[in-house]
Order: C-alpha cells, then structure tokens, then sequence
C-alpha cells in the first residue's frame, strides 16, 4: 500500500520523505489555508520534495473554469495530479485530464456508486473519506471493500486512495481490504511507528548492551 500525507507543512513533509516511505502528498484547499503559504508557491516546493503524485486541488465549480485551473496547476510539476470534486463537471474535467494524460485524483467520494463513476471518467485515483462518513455515524471502511470489489469486477486501473484517515486502525483496515494508498495527518503517520514495548524493549538492549561494555568497530 502506497503512503500519502496528507498536509501542506513542508517541514512535515522533508521529515516524512527522509523515512524514505512517503510515495506522495494531498493537498486541498483548506490545507493550503492552514500553510499559511502561497498556493503554487508551497504546491511547485513540495513537488520538489517528493518524486511521487501531489494532489492539487481545483476551486472552480464548472467544467470550463475547471480546465483553466488544471491547466496552470499542472504546469507546475510532471509529478501533480489535478484534484477534482465528485461532481458532474468535476468527472467531466477528470474525463478531458486523463485524455491528455494528466494524473487526476476524484475527491469528496462517499458511495460505491460514485466511485464507479470515477472510474468510469478514467480517475487515476478515487479518495473516499472514511473519516467523515465516521463522523456521521456511518461505517466509513465499509465503502472501501465495496470499492475494491466493484473495480475488481470490472479490472478498472483507479487506485482506491483511503482520504480522511484519523487513526492507525483506519489504515491497518485499508490494507487488509487492500486499497493501493492511503493518505493521513502527519501525526497518524507517526503514530504508526509507535508501541511502548518497542520502547521498552529498546531501552533494556541498551541498558545491558553498556553492560557488557563493548563498542560495535
Ligand atoms: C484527502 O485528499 C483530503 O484532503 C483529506 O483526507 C480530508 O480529510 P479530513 O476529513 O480530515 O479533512
């Protein structure tokens, strides 16, 4: 499973990417809000951070005005994918991108249904919001595994982009469902690493390891 990030903090992200297990970044526009930055001056800087796909998102809500956006956004790098809403316009736009090759990630996807829509307009990714479907009191991964059975029906190429991660445990039931990418918070990313017998374990090899009173070279 492919590990996005998703946030606009640059310091966030060089961190990340020094793991060496980011594979890309989303943004949006609240997230370019929370930066505090330019918008295409943060979107071209984190572009050059990381390699892989980075999610801009359009603002317009009409297909016309869509394409313009698209158009200055992906100017900025090979490596950005144009982030459209799962609306009428915003699939029409996702159908035009991807027929002049662009990378196009679908947003704001809360139905199985919508997400073979997006498919159908040939999205290179569909992000679902587990998240906020939680926030509602409905059972957000539920519409992963309906995803990931409805596109392997059919062997659409859309990979299933898990958005609106708020914990560990929405990723660990991404990937048993098998979605291709998960984006998340900086810190639910972090928090991954985290157990407190690592850390004790950690701290006792190190106690006993001075001990012995041995240097390793
Ligand atoms: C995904 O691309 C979105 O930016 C994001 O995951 C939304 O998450 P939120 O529901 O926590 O705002």
């Amino acid at each position: 499973m492919k590990f996005f990030v998703d946030t606009a903090d640059i310091n966030d992200i060089r961190e990340l990417a020094e793991t060496g297990l980011l594979d890309g970044v989303t943004t949006n526009p609240s997230l370019i809000h929370k930066s505090g930055r330019d918008f295409m001056e943060v979107t071209r800087e984190i572009c050059s951070i990381v390699s892989g796909p980075v999610s801009a998102e359009v603002v317009a809500t009409d297909h016309k005005e869509m394409m313009r956006e698209a158009e200055i956004l992906r100017k900025i790098a090979d490596n950005i994918a144009i982030k459209v809403p799962l609306t009428v316009d915003g699939l029409k736009t996702c159908k035009a991108l991807r027929g002049e090759g662009t990378m196009v990630n679908v947003t704001l996807c809360f139905t199985p249904s919508q997400a073979l829509l997006a498919a159908k307009a040939g999205a290179s990714f569909i992000s679902p919001f587990v998240g906020r479907l939680d926030d509602i009191g409905s059972e957000g991964m539920s519409i992963i595994s309906d995803i990931r059975l409805i596109y392997d029906n059919y062997d659409f190429a859309t990979e299933i982009l898990v958005a609106s991660v708020r914990h560990p445990v929405h990723i660990l039931e991404a990937a048993k469902i098998g979605a291709d990418v998960m984006t998340a918070p900086p810190a639910v990313i972090r928090q991954l690493f985290k157990h407190p017998l690592t850390d004790r374990g950690l701290e006792a090899f190190i106690a006993d390891w001075q001990k012995t009173g041995q240097k390793i070279g």
